[in-house]
């Protein structure tokens, strides 16, 4: 069966999450701000959440309408075959929404709405007059933006930025999924040296031995969609043994990682070890005043510490001119770093050959890359 999906994703990241759907063999790929619309059959959808590193999660569109009124709501998702998803004891669980600029702002009172429907509807399906609720559960998502909402069954349950490897963080750590993204336009890859002068809890040293080594990033984790009674176990199967294949064995991939914070050091070397590529990673507690290139050819990958979310703005603007003091002249080497400080570049010391707008959740920031 073909199902239409889409995959949400960080603003500006969405280029490389249609090649990303193309390569799990998704087709009809149409990309929006903030997601990619696709379609697939059930490979598609278990490839896409095991190998896609930029996509928040994967859903299968279940309607897509104007919504004015409670009873568009209603009278819509009683229209929803739910039944060909829920068994009879299967719970449905409108997880969350947004409503942005539309009529209807109730949160809650979309969520009771939604969920009034399905329950007749599944009632009415299995002849029932209680739904027992005892089986697996189908999370439900909706948006609602400028009166057109768009429902969706989630397939990956938990986001798809939950590799499994980062139980514990630092205080700010970037999200998987857009490290993920910045290592992609880096292009760093087999073969190369990979540095993050501010590790944190490894993040972006992870993420980059998963590109080199061609590591699915969500190989280690479950899906949501994996339970449901209508997926085949095979393919999920199938779809991990393919991902576990295609992992690069002859990777001459290495990562340097340096922090202040002995903490962080050791949470990196932890996090790399549970993401299995702990043989690639290299820490060591160093600050930023200390750094030197290591011989040859490095991509400086980097999330240096912003005011808004650690220390004070002062001493933030203090690290980037010493990141510019150690890194200048950059030689052939190049430097990616995130931050959502205005004036980097003048703090830095050099302007960058491109930058580009990325979100870091809500907190806008540029990308300067020096390539
Ligand atoms: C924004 S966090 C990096 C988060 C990291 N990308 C992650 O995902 O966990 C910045 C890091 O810079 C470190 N740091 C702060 N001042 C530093 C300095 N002068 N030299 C080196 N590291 C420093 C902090 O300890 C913190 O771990």
């Amino acid at each position: 069966m073909t199902y239409n999906l889409t995959a949400p994703c960080h603003f500006g990241l969405e280029k490389i999450l249609s090649c990303e759907i193309k390569r799990a063999g998704g087709e009809n790929i149409k990309a929006s701000d903030g997601r990619v619309d696709f379609t697939g059959d059930e490979r598609v959808i278990a490839r896409a959440n095991i190998t896609c590193s930029v996509a928040e999660r994967i859903g299968i569109v279940l309607d897509s309408f104007t919504a004015n009124t409670f009873d568009d709501v209603f009278n819509h998702m009683k229209n929803v075959p739910i039944e060909e998803y829920a068994g009879r004891n299967d719970k449905i669980h409108i997880v969350k929404g947004h409503s942005l600029n539309s009529k209807l702002t109730s949160i809650p009172a979309i969520q009771r709405t939604m969920k009034k429907a399905f329950v007749i509807r599944m009632q009415k399906k299995y002849k029932i007059n209680t739904l027992p609720e005892t089986g697996v559960t189908l999370p439900i998502h909706f948006l609602l933006m400028k009166n057109q909402m768009t429902v969706t069954l989630d397939t990956s349950g938990v986001g798809l930025h939950k590799r499994g490897y980062r139980a514990m963080s630092n205080a700010a750590p970037i999200k998987e999924t857009l490290a993920a993204g910045i290592i992609d336009i880096a292009r760093a890859r087999n073969a190369e040296t990979v540095i993050d002068p501010f590790c944190g809890s490894g993040t972006i040293l992870i993420e980059s031995a998963f590109k080199a080594a061609n590591i699915a990033p969500c190989l280690n984790r479950n899906f949501a969609a994996m339970d449901w009674g209508f997926a085949d176990r095979k393919v999920w199967a199938d779809a991990f043994d393919e991902a576990r294949e295609a992992i690069r064995k002859d990777c001459g991939f290495t990562a340097l990682g340096f922090d202040i914070d002995k903490a962080a050091c050791e949470l990196t070397r932890e996090n790399a070890w549970k993401a299995g590529v702990d043989k690639y990673i290299k820490v060591e507690k160093r600050a930023i005043k200390d750094f030197v290139y290591p011989e040859g050819k490095s991509k400086i990958i980097t999330n240096p510490p912003y005011a808004e979310r650690m220390g004070d703005i002062n001493e933030a603007k203090e690290i980037y001119r010493t990141m510019g003091k150690r890194m200048l002249p950059l030689g052939e080497n190049e430097l990616y770093a995130i931050t959502s400080v205005e004036d980097f570049e003048t703090l830095f010391g050099e302007k960058a050959s491109k930058n580009r707008k990325l979100y870091n959740g809500m907190l806008m920031c540029r990308l300067y890359s020096y390539v």
